[in-house]
C-alpha cells in the first residue's frame, strides 16, 4: 500500500477542516489585514499546523501506528482478536493479515470518522487482500461476547468519544471481561488514560500494566497495555 491513503478515513473530520480553515483565514487576515498582527499570525499558523498534523495522522501516520499497537498486543497466528471501534478496519485488517481470527465491532459514528461503515471496512479488506473478518454492529459498553473469549482486545482512538465517565468505565470493564486469561488488552487513546488504568489496576486478575507515550500522533496519545494474569 502507498504511504499516503484516504482508505481509513479522516478522524474527527470537523476538527481537522475547522483547524485548517481557521488557520488559513486568520493567517491571511494577519498578513494582509490592517492593522497587521504578529499574535494573529502565530495563532493562525498554530491552527494550520494542528490541522495539517491531524490530516497527516489520518492519511499517513496511522498506517504505522496500527503496527505499533498490534506488536504490543503480542499476536500470534490463530489468535482470536477483538477490534473495538474498528471504523474502516484499521486494526482489524492488519490483524487478519497477521493470520489472526478477527472480530470487529463498531457503532459507525460519522462524526468520529469520515466515510465510516461496514461497507468501507469490507472494501478495504478486499483491497488489502486480507482474510475474512467477522464484523458486528454494536456498542462497546454492552458487547454480546462471552467472558474470556479473546486472546487480545485492541482499540484505537475510541473510548474518549464516549461522553460519560460511567459509560467509559463500562467500556473498559467489558473489554477486560471478554479477554482470556494470559490475554492482552491494548487501548490507544488521546485522553482519559488515567481513568482506564485506574479501573484495570483495581482488577484481581490484572498482571502487568504499562503505559507508553506517543508523540507522533496529533493530539499526542498514549497506549495502555494490560495483561490478564488468570
Ligand atoms: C476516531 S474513530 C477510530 C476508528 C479506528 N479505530 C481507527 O483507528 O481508524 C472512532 C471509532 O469509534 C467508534 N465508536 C465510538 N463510540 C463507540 C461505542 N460506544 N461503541 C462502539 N464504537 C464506538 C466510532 O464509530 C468510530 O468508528
Amino acid at each position: 500500500m502507498s504511504k499516503f491513503t484516504f482508505r481509513y478515513g479522516i478522524d474527527a473530520p470537523f476538527w481537522v477542516f475547522f483547524s485548517l480553515g481557521l488557520g488559513l483565514v486568520v493567517s491571511a487576515a494577519s498578513i494582509f489585514g490592517l492593522p497587521q498582527s504578529i499574535l494573529g499570525l502565530l495563532f493562525g499558523l498554530f491552527s494550520l499546523l494542528q490541522g495539517l498534523w491531524m490530516f497527516a495522522y489520518s492519511t499517513i501516520i496511522k498506517i504505522r501506528h496500527r503496527q505499533v499497537i498490534l506488536d504490543l498486543a503480542g499476536l500470534e497466528r490463530g489468535s482470536r482478536v477483538l477490534d473495538v471501534g474498528t471504523g474502516r478496519g484499521l486494526l482489524a485488517i492488519a490483524a487478519a493479515k497477521r493470520g489472526c481470527q478477527v472480530i470487529a465491532i463498531d457503532k459507525w459514528s460519522a462524526k468520529d470518522l469520515s466515510g465510516n461503515g461496514k461497507e468501507a471496512l469490507e472494501k478495504n479488506r478486499r483491497a488489502e487482500q486480507a482474510p475474512p473478518i467477522e464484523v458486528m454492529d454494536g456498542d462497546v459498553t454492552s458487547m454480546p461476547y462471552e467472558d474470556r473469549s479473546f486472546d487480545a482486545v485492541v482499540s484505537n482512538f475510541v473510548i474518549h468519544n464516549i461522553k460519560s465517565k460511567e459509560e467509559r468505565g463500562k467500556a473498559v470493564e467489558q473489554m477486560w471481561w471478554v479477554l482470556k486469561p494470559k490475554g492482552t488488552l491494548v487501548i490507544s487513546d488521546i485522553a482519559r488514560i488515567e481513568e482506564y488504568t485506574a479501573i484495570l489496576e483495581g482488577k484481581e486478575t490484572i498482571g502487568e500494566v504499562e503505559v507508553r507515550k506517543v508523540h507522533y500522533t496529533y493530539p499526542f496519545s498514549r497506549i495502555v497495555v494490560a495483561r490478564k494474569k488468570f
